[in-house]
Formats: structure tokens, sequence, C-alpha cells
């Protein structure tokens, strides 16, 4: 019998790379495709050494409706994850032109082509960031969404929409939303990971270029929060264990297990750490002093977020399994890999 193909846009990037050598190992065919802008094609080797499979790469920019549509007339996919979009908070204030262009028209032609061209499912990349500043903690799915306060958190919002209505419209199409977290580390094989161009504006690119001396200080955005240690709490999600929901959410479309034709799942991993306990046990997986200071609070950041994520645990049948140490254990050796340090 001939393999599921899945389509992965945005496949050389980071959360996109993890997912299709996840894919892969789990039996289904993919086709990565990428513009390139804010990836490398070694992501794509990097998938292609650990699987062992020649997975077919094609540089294509989802925002070119006819480049598009050759992909969907060259391979017999019925599955799309998209994750090609902008994803930097500070540049899409600067930008949101950039942002609502890029973001939402990349999306409206995957779906668009996904009717015309007759294929059934997709799961769209968006975020905890819709939850702005929750009211209860662990958020869960039903919990408000807040008004965005960046245009990228706002494309978020918007793709949620765009494809909730699609889905509602009947237009054969059947939706999944995986609202991560804060995803983190690498491939235990250190060959795809995190690659951040220009100064990461995320705190464990942050650490692990700052541990490599690449950078010479992290700053650590406030200590006045009202959390145990003053310091924010996020809910880092191992990325392995993301690429992991990502296989569950096709899995459950591909084969109709869904309830509703489109879900929304939270993808964390129900625990809280701060930025203080997150860079202590950075300290003493890997051995290193890490050189940090505190300075003001960031605008915009919310105080504290974490997931119930029963939801994916008993509709996915999905659980984060690795360890915080696991993962911040593979962020350093990721970051050694692409430093060359020993
Ligand atoms: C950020 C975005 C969020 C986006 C996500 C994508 C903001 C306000 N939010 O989430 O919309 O979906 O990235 O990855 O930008 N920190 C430091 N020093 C640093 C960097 C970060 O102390 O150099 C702290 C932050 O204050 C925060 C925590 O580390 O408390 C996590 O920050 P970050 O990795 O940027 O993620 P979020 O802000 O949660």
């Amino acid at each position: 019998m001939a393999k599921e193909m899945v389509l992965v846009s945005g496949g050389a990037g980071y959360i996109g790379s993890h997912t299709t050598v996840a894919l892969i190992e789990a039996g289904y065919d993919v086709v990565v495709i990428d513009n390139l802008s804010n990836s490398d094609l070694g992501a794509v080797e990097g998938v292609r050494k650990i699987t062992g499979v020649d997975v077919p790469f094609e540089q294509v920019d989802c925002c070119d409706k006819e480049a598009l549509r050759a992909i969907f007339k060259k391979y017999p996919f019925n599955s799309v994850i998209h994750f090609a979009a902008y994803k930097a908070v500070g540049e899409s204030v600067e930008q949101p032109l950039k942002y609502y262009s890029n973001n939402l028209g990349s999306f409206l032609n995957i779906l668009e082509l996904m009717q015309e061209e007759g294929r059934s499912n997709v799961l769209f990349s968006s975020s905890a960031t819709v939850y702005g500043e929750p009211d209860e903690l662990p958020v869960t799915e039903a919990s408000p969404r807040k008004p965005a306060t960046s245009p990228y958190g706002n494309t978020k919002q918007m793709c949620e929409d765009i494809l909730r209505d699609t889905v509602a419209a009947g237009a054969g199409v059947k939706g999944i939303a995986l609202r991560y977290f804060n995803p983190m580390g690498a491939h235990p094989s250190a060959l795809i990971g995190e690659l951040p161009r220009g100064v990461p504006n995320n705190l464990v690119p942050f650490i692990t270029q700052t541990a490599a001396g690449v950078r010479e200080c992290l700053s650590i955005f406030g200590n006045d929060y009202n959390t145990p240690d003053g310091t924010c709490i996020r809910d880092y999600i191992d990325v392995v264990d993301l690429a992991a929901a990502h296989v569950a959410a096709i899995g459950r479309l591909v084969e109709g297990c869904n309830k509703k034709d489109y879900e929304v799942f939270n993808v964390g991993t129900g625990r809280g750490v701060s930025v203080m306990e997150l860079v202590e046990a950075f300290e003493r997986v890997n051995g290193l002093k890490l050189n940090y200071r505190i300075v003001g609070r960031r605008s915009g950041d919310v105080e504290s977020v974490w997931a119930e994520t029963s939801l994916a645990n008993n509709e996915l049948g999905w659980k984060a399994v690795r360890t915080l140490d696991e993962t911040l254990a593979a962020a350093w050796a990721w970051e050694k890999h692409v430093r060359g340090i020993e």
C-alpha cells in the first residue's frame, strides 16, 4: 500500500525539520518546501542523515500561488502541515505589513489550493501567544483568547479563525491548530536544532549562545514579577515531543478520529518553569557557569503561562516525555555542534 504523503511547509525550519524526522520515522512520505528566508538547507541535510531517507525538498515561497500550485500538482499528498511563517515579535511591530502579507497570504494560498486541488487535512502552527496574560492557570483550550499585543500574535489568531471558517464552510477541509507553548532543545543526534539568525529573541538560544561565548551576557528580563523567584514562568516543551504531537495530530486527521472538523490543542508539558530555574538547570546539567545579569522587564512579556494538556493527552494520545534536563543537554549539544566546540 502506498504510504500517506504529507507536505511540510517551512520544513527547513526549527520545528518543521524535527517534525519531518518524526513523520518519516512514523512511516509517512514527506515533501518539504521552504523559501529559506530564515532557514537553510543544512536542516534538510540533517533530516536526511538522521532518517536515511532522501526527503524531497523544493525551494518554494507559499506566497507564490502558482509555484505552490505546481507542488500540489507534482505530489499526491492529502495532508499539509503549515509552519512557514515569520515569527519575530519585535520585528512584527516594526514591520506589520510584512507579517500580515506573509503569514496570512501564505496560509490563504495553502487553503485555496487544498480546495482547488481536493486535499483534506491541514495542521496549523499556532501559539500560546493567543492566550495573552491568562486569567487562570493552567490555560485550557477553552480559556479566552486575548487581544493580540503584536501583529505576529494577531496573525496566529487570524489564521486560526481563517482555518475554522474554511472548515465550517464545508469546503472538504479538516483542520487542527496546535498551540505551542515554548519550544526548545534539539534532536538527540545534534544534527538539527534551532539556528536563529542574528541576535536571538528567545531565551534558550540566547542561553546556549552565551555559554558558547557568542554573546557576552544573558539579560534576564525582570525579577520583580509576582512569581516565587520573581522571574517569568513558561511551559518549555522539547521540540522532539512537539514533533511527536504533530504526528499524533496528523494521524488523527488521516484516520478520521477527529471529533470535530476543526480542533485546537495545547502542546506543552503542563509544568511551569521560571527563567531563573531554567538558567540554573542549564548550568547544573551542562556543568558550566553562565554569565547573566538581571535587567528591567521586556515590554509585552506575560508574567506566567503554562498549559493544561489533558485534551492533547486524552484525544491525541500524546504526552511530553522528555525531561527538562535532557532537553537542556540536547540544546547545549546542538550549540556546540554548530560552533565546533568539543
Ligand atoms: C515569545 C513571544 C511569543 C512567541 C514565542 C515564539 C514575546 C513577548 N512573546 O514567547 O509571542 O510565540 O516567543 O517562540 O516575545 N527572556 C529573558 N532574556 C532573554 C530572552 C527571554 O529573560 O534574552 C525571558 C522572557 O522575558 C520570558 C522568557 O525568557 O520570560 C521566555 O522568553 P521567549 O523565549 O522570548 O519566549 P516568550 O516571550 O514566552
